[in-house]
């Protein structure tokens, strides 16, 4: 009766009429980091649900209360938290602050999505080999801002995006998988921004379901995918 229980809880009743289900699987637990839109973050989440990942997105967190992600977040029954940087002025504080809420959702993968704060050494080790970042440039090109108008003055022929493990170089780190986007004649920031932007929707949410299946295997910093699935999308 106890354990009858705890699948209803769990499941809701619909599971128990369901003719296959899984007792005590072990679903990843995902946190997502976000600072604004969060259409990244919408991507994984929806993945997730669609695609019926042995996972589950148990929080999504701001830096900034107006965050507009958190909306989608909460209206999918997803626990959200702001931790505002206006208000721990100091650096080390806010990591602080950020990691004791982040633990307490006892997180398996930390995801970067459109987090606009930089993170310092201790907080970056402590989520060490499970935290992912994504960045709008074909890295190691154009680390930081404005990548797209800094692509476009270097006369590049392609950007893209970059899925990368977070290590405590800004925007280094092993690369998970990364988009091609050819620049076409008359292209503006705007234009490579929003191609760029539909590509890192099909590639987040692919690298997290690979993190979260175990297949990404990571040697001298050089990252495989184990089933030798191509780690570029075209
Ligand atoms: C994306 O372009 C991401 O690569 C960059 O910030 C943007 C966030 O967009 N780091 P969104 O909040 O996921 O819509």
């Amino acid at each position: 009766m106890v354990m009858l229980l705890a699948i209803v809880q769990k499941g809701g009743v619909d599971s128990l009429r369901s003719p296959v289900y899984t007792l005590g699987a072990p679903m990843k637990r995902i946190v997502i980091l976000i600072s604004g839109r969060g259409s990244n973050m919408e991507a994984i989440v929806r993945s997730c649900a669609e695609q019926r990942w042995a996972a589950q997105v148990v929080a999504v967190i701001a830096n900034r209360p107006a965050a507009a992600g958190l909306a989608y977040a909460a209206e999918r029954g997803i626990a959200t938290a702001v931790i505002d940087h206006q208000v721990h002025a100091e650096r080390a504080a806010f990591d602080a602050e950020l990691a004791r809420v982040i633990d307490g959702f006892a997180p398996d993968l930390l995801v970067l999505a459109g987090f606009m704060r930089i993170l310092g050494a201790d907080f970056v080790q402590h989520y060490a080999g499970r935290m992912l970042n994504i960045h709008p440039s074909l890295l190691p090109a154009f680390p930081g801002l404005h990548t797209h108008q800094r692509a476009l003055a270097a006369g590049c022929k392609a950007v893209g995006a970059t899925v990368h493990v977070v290590t405590p170089e800004l925007d280094h780190g092993p690369i998970v998988l990364q988009s091609v986007v050819p620049v076409r004649p008359g292209d503006d920031e705007a234009a490579l921004q929003a191609r760029v932007l539909a590509t890192e929707h099909t590639i987040y949410p692919l690298a997290v379901r690979w993190f979260i299946e175990g297949k990404l295997h990571v040697e001298n910093g050089l990252v495989t995918q184990t089933d030798g699935a191509s780690q570029v999308f075209l």
